[in-house]
């Protein structure tokens, strides 16, 4: 007899894994992301099997939607359970241990447009596999649910966006263990896999440091908006009922000729979303008639709050506007004033606050091929202090990228939410009849 410590085959996993094993009691958080391949789902399947037959316990494995089981782990416990023999009952939708009694199932938080948290009480590991895919809301609305004493909660990830909301969450807690690993640190990757990631890598750099390194996607060349994100703006639905009507217009007055002036109207439509009405554009040398057409669309639509861009021509414009006794808010988008430190002026704290609701699925539109267009053209970058700025019309315009009119209008209006108007995300109360903010405004 050797009194060698055997670690049963199951648990056998990359050693840059072992962490979420030797660790377990430490933390209540794991954040585990990286390229394909590289034992992620494996690894945690692994585990959370032989802690099932350990002890009892409820685990959820836990998806932004799921429209059917094969959609989710289910099948990744199953192909372990019989390559190992393990004693447990699998069920259409669950998969029990015969040995403990420990339950294992499966769910999609997302359904019919709102979060739904239906089975996680009483949950001792909540794993959510695919974490990129968790929204916001979704992440917000599920952490405070998982609430049992020593309960776990296991994310594993390729991280999408700079800023994925799972990413951002794990890496600023410090009850959460990250480990970032890739297929090179898989000494179980198969060599078809090895194969794939070494033809990607050879044939398309960005995808290869992507899909096989785990790095997010947009950072390569500083693109500002997802064209994920921008495209699901006109696939989402509003996830709730609207309890207090708001409607905010931002309007972006043309700076030269060739370029739009553009109004972008929002309506609150759900606790937390905003839906784009058709932009209106038009083109006009003369600032007069300029200001005719902003005076009708005050009054055609009776926002609760407007805001037009002050700045150049603008700032005639928005005086004479204000002469007239119209309640209009300027917008600088060259100030610093108010701004969050990490922006270097209004502009770009308008556009990340803008990429944000995107991000988040805040904004609903119509499909808008310009739109969309415009926003894939915004870039950002780093000043040498390491405040985010955007990328300036003119500077865009000298490279021969059209001036973002509507993009901008859309962001103003964005940005006259974020700072003026009271948005109070997840107050669920319904008591709050119709009701303008200041009905005197105009
Ligand atoms: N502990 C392990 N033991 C044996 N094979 C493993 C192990 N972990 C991963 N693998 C192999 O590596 C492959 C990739 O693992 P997977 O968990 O699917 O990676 P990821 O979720 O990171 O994309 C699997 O198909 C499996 O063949
Ligand atoms: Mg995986």
């Amino acid at each position: 007899m050797s009194d060698e410590i055997v670690v049963p085959s199951l648990l056998v996993l990359p050693p840059k894994l072992m962490p979420i094993i030797e660790k377990f009691n430490d933390y209540r958080f794991f954040l585990i992301e990286g390229g394909r391949g590289s034992g992620k789902t494996q690894g945690i399947g692994r585990f959370l099997l032989y802690l099932c037959e350990k002890k009892k316990i409820r685990v959820v494995c836990g998806r932004e939607t799921q429209s059917t089981i094969e959609d989710s782990v289910y099948k990744v416990f199953v192909d372990l359970i019989k390559t190992y023999q393990l004693n447990f009952e699998i069920m259409k939708t669950k998969i029990i241990s015969n040995v403990s009694g420990s339950e294992i199932v499966f769910k999609g938080f997302r359904e019919q447009g709102s979060v739904n948290i239906k089975g996680l009480e009483g949950v001792d590991v909540l794993w959510i596999d695919e974490a990129e895919a968790i929204t916001k809301q979704t992440l917000d609305i599920i952490i405070p649910t998982i609430r049992k004493s020593k309960s776990r909660v296991f994310f594993s990830m390729n991280r999408k966006l700079p800023n994925d909301p799972v990413y951002d969450f794990g890496v600023e807690n410090d009850k959460c263990l990250h480990i970032t690993i890739n297929y090179t640190d898989n000494p179980f990757c198969s060599q078809e896999l090895n194969d794939e990631a070494t033809r990607c890598k050879e044939t398309n750099e960005i995808d290869y440091r992507h899909i096989w390194l785990g790095e997010p996607l947009d950072m390569s060349d500083n693109l500002l908006f997802s064209a994920k994100s921008v495209a699901e703006m006109s696939q989402i639905e509003p996830m709730g009922e609207v309890y207090r009507h708001i409607r905010v217009i931002g309007i972006d007055f043309a700076a030269q000729g060739g370029d739009f002036c553009c109004a972008s109207i929002l309506d609150k439509c759900s606790p937390t979303q905003w839906k784009l009405h058709p932009q209106i554009a038009w083109q006009d040398a003369d600032p007069m008639s300029s200001i005719g057409r902003i005076v009708e669309i005050i009054g055609k639509y009776h926002p609760d709050f407007a805001i037009l861009d002050c700045g150049g021509m603008g700032f005639v414009v928005h005086a004479r506007l204000q002469e007239m006794g119209v309640r209009i808010d300027g917008f600088d988008g060259a100030t610093n004033k108010g701004v969050p430190f990490e922006y270097a002026n209004a502009r770009a704290y308008g556009y990340y606050t803008l990429a944000e609701y995107l991000r988040n699925h805040q904004i609903l539109a119509d499909k808008n091929d310009i739109l969309e267009k415009e926003l894939l053209s915004i870039r950002f970058k780093y000043q040498s202090n390491g405040k985010r700025i955007i990328e300036s019309k003119s500077d865009m315009r000298a490279k021969g990228i059209k001036s973002p009119d509507r993009a901008d209008s859309l962001m103003m209006a964005v940005y006259a939410i974020k700072t003026n108007v009271q948005d109070t995300t997840f107050l669920m109360t319904t008591t709050n009849p119709f009701k303008r903010i200041n009905n005197s405004r105009w």
